[in-house]
């Protein structure tokens, strides 16, 4: 292998800036000559890339999002766009592209894989920890953190005034993260899009709290899970306590990844770099159980990663 492209695909994560300059600079080690693709798929599609070298990628370490920009690409999702993007990277003398990107950009590389011989891996990077075949990716353990940070400051002010605050968290389709913000900040109820909750059960869960004398709650919801708003007013109207709604929205998104997503970011480069150098192609890298490995390209889409429902039954009977 002789020259890698590089591209970050879909919504931002923390510790994609890592895992580029990790990418780069083990290129480096490896006498490969990278370009990094701007702005996602479209980048590709419109062959707008830039050189990158060592000095490139000094000083982003510690940055949020990606120095190479992002989008989300509709023109990709079409037969023309995947071909005029197939044929860029060949015209390019890429021999490898690695794509670092969330559960959409996994889909993504699938469907260019299949129109090109230029060898494809996926590291993958969200905040929705959404992407079939790891344990974990690149930035959700800073989203985690972002959101606990928030809902530690949103308790004080729920004890100060007595109050049931429904906290909206991010995850359109998944609620991996309302289920790790929600258990690790002690919310008394995880609402999340996999599972259809019962307004009444969350009634009869607030009006118990408050009964044994929990005169503040705190929900988490997923924002794919149901309607806020409708929640706090029943909740208001049949409780009869003071509910108020905080969406956190896209600060989940940014921010200086951890030690824990950088720590990813750096291994998954490792893995996908050494993997493309053995002749490896379609592929995602994965950690599970704390093993670094990978999974084919086609295995991550066919699969929907399961949630965890115990740990929405563990935050219950922990915050009795
Ligand atoms: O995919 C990550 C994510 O943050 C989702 O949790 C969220 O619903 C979505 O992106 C928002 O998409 P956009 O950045 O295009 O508004």
């Amino acid at each position: 292998m002789k020259k890698l492209g590089i591209v970050t695909s879909g919504g931002d994560a923390p510790g994609m800036n890592a895992a580029v300059r990790a990418l780069v600079r083990l290129s480096v080690w490896n006498n490969l000559e990278v370009i990094g693709f701007l702005r996602g798929w479209e980048g590709i599609i419109k062959n707008n890339f830039i050189t990158l070298d060592a000095r490139a990628v000094s000083g982003i370490l510690h940055l949020g999002g990606t120095i190479l920009k992002t989008s989300r690409c509709l023109e990709f999702k079409t037969r023309e766009g995947l071909e005029k993007a197939a044929k860029n990277i060949e015209e390019d003398g890429l021999d490898g592209l690695i794509v670092i990107g969330g559960e959409g950009s996994v889909r993504g590389a699938y469907e260019l894989s299949k129109l090109t011989d230029v060898k494809i891996a996926v590291l993958p990077a969200s905040i929705d920890n959404d992407v079939y075949g790891t344990d974990e990716t690149i930035g959700f353990d800073t989203a985690v953190n972002t959101a606990l940070t928030e809902i530690n400051k949103i308790r004080d002010t729920a004890i100060s005034h007595e109050r049931t605050f429904i906290v909206e968290v991010m995850g359109r389709k998944r609620g991996f993260l309302a289920v790790e913000v929600g258990l690790t900040a002690g919310a008394e109820v995880i609402l999340v899009p996999e599972v259809e909750y019962s307004e009444k059960a969350v009634l009869e869960t607030i009006r118990r709290n408050a009964s044994i004398g929990k005169s503040s709650s705190i929900i988490v919801i997923a924002e794919g899970a149901g309607k806020t708003t409708s929640l706090a007013e029943a909740i208001e109207k049949n409780v009869g306590v003071e509910v108020r709604v905080s969406v956190l929205g896209y600060v989940q998104r940014g921010g200086s990844p951890t030690a824990r997503s950088r720590y990813l970011a750096s291994i998954f480069a490792a893995k996908a770099i050494e993997l493309l150098l053995d002749g490896k192609s379609g592929i995602v890298v994965e950690v599970q159980k704390g093993e670094v490995t990978s999974i084919s390209l086609e295995e991550s889409c066919s699969n929907e990663k399961p949630l965890n429902i115990e740990l929405l039954r563990l935050a219950e009977k922990l915050a009795i």
